[in-house]
């Protein structure tokens, strides 16, 4: 395993943002995990298949596209709600399995290291990642963050609507049976309801850096 900073959390808690600031600050290379399981759901739904059937779902995670990751139409809420139902399939988790740990292994552009954010980088992806982060906000200002995103990309939604989708995805991501969304016991909470990008990214910096640095330092010496 290269150095690892797994970042989880709640939708719309601001994970990938700092996930990607992380990233950029130590030169680390970075795997939105969440992106995996949405191509997985447009592939199923591409496909006029049912999110909820195993073999459907399957065959959308061995038959996705990596090279759409940047397509906005991942980022829908229809394929927002798809992706939280294949995430709870186990095949589907064992089928991208591979991806997500070869990434750690050998991160792209000989990367001394790699930042992944997801829901269970730090639980089952990987249980031995250097620092781990676990980020939450309020329901209510995860809504707003959210139905902010759907505006700037053409999306008009009541934010009624937005808060309880959220919630439903949270509460479905969090119950399901494998590999459910919690906070990793040797993770640090870290709440962003109260704090602008910048500061969130300062607080992020402040509980991670001197185990990276420590791992950074450990590299060269060894
Ligand atoms: O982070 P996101 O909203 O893009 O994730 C989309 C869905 O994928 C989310 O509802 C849960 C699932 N997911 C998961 O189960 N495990 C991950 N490591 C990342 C995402």
């Amino acid at each position: 395993m290269s150095i690892v900073i797994a970042v989880d959390g709640t939708a719309a808690s601001g994970k990938g943002t700092l996930a990607k600031m992380l990233a950029r600050h130590f030169g680390f290379a970075h795997l939105d995990s969440g992106a995996l399981y949405r191509l997985t759901a447009l592939a199923v739904l591409e496909a006029q298949g049912d999110p909820a059937s195993e073999a459907d779902a399957l065959k959308g995670a061995q038959t996705l596209d990596f090279n759409r990751a940047g397509d906005p139409a991942i980022r829908s809420d229809i394929v927002g709600k798809a992706s939280s139902q294949v995430a709870a399939i186990p095949a589907v988790r064992d089928a991208l399995l591979a991806f997500q740990r070869d990434f750690l292994t050998r991160p792209p552009g000989g990367s001394p290291g790699a930042v992944m954010d997801g829901r269970d980088i730090g639980t089952v992806i990987c249980p031995t990642a250097t620092a781990k982060l676990y980020i939450d906000a309020s329901p209510e200002v995860r809504a707003r963050r959210r139905w902010t995103e759907l505006k700037n990309m053409n999306i008009r939604r009541a934010e009624q609507d937005v808060l309880a989708e959220l919630n439903a995805r949270d509460a479905a991501d969090k119950s399901r049976p494998v590999s459910p969304l919690k906070q990793a016991p040797d993770a640090d909470l870290l709440d962003t309801t109260d704090l602008g990008i910048d500061a969130a990214f300062a607080a992020a910096l402040a509980l991670v850096s001197s185990k990276v640095e420590g791992a950074l330092k450990d590299r060269h010496r060894g």
